[in-house]
């Protein structure tokens, strides 16, 4: 059996460099979600999303993936710490690419920041059984509540390969383009 196409890396907060989850709790703020489910694509080893939202009173929830094993320990010392975070806020270590639909909830909010990033060339292979990033984002969309939300990072490293899928999405999927918000591209889901 294959190994996981787990991330050999981190990441640590840098707003000036990758400013997305910053933006995201500023777009939950302003637009005032609240007591929703939020499936969050990239934790980061500062978890910003999940420990924001557990604590800033919106009775959100938040599921969130890491591919990095760093990231993952990150999680599991602030959950030790903080068990009230953890309450609100589970991440979970493995490769998005690999979901299966079984195990996850229909979601309010959803964030593909970083469609594209991590496409590795046996992904969508049938020895690994992964999918590709366009039956990943049909897979989410799926999982996303009527008039629920789904946000994409405009400043991603993988933008301009993510772009053509979004757009085509744009027109297949029961979806309506809400606008942008900061670095993010906020869509609806209509049906
Ligand atoms: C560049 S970091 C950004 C982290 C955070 N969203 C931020 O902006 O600060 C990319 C994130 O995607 C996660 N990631 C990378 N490949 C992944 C995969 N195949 N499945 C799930 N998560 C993955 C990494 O663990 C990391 O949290």
């Amino acid at each position: 059996m294959l190994k996981m196409n787990y991330w050999t890396d981190k990441w640590d907060l840098d707003v000036a460099v990758c400013p997305c989850d910053s933006h995201f709790n500023d777009w939950v703020a302003k637009n005032k979600i609240k007591n929703k489910l939020i499936y969050h694509f990239g934790t980061g080893t500062h978890h910003v999303i999940g420990i924001k939202q557990a604590t800033n009173k919106s009775n959100n929830a938040v599921l969130a993936i890491t591919a990095s094993k760093e990231e993952y320990d990150a999680y599991i010392q602030l959950s030790t710490e903080k068990a009230k975070v953890s309450k609100a806020y589970v991440a979970y270590f493995g490769d998005i690419y690999l979901t299966n639909p079984k195990i996850l909830p229909d979601f309010d909010v959803v964030t593909m920041f970083h469609l594209c990033e991590f496409f590795f060339p046996n992904t969508a292979s049938k020895s690994y059984g992964g999918m590709t990033d366009e039956k990943l984002l049909d897979m989410f969309t799926a999982k996303t509540k009527k008039n629920g939300h789904i946000l994409f990072y405009m400043g991603s490293m993988a933008w301009a390969k993510a772009l053509p899928i979004v757009q085509k999405w744009e027109k297949r999927a029961p979806v309506k383009r809400v606008g942008e918000f900061k670095t993010l591209l906020v869509f609806r889901k209509t049906k």
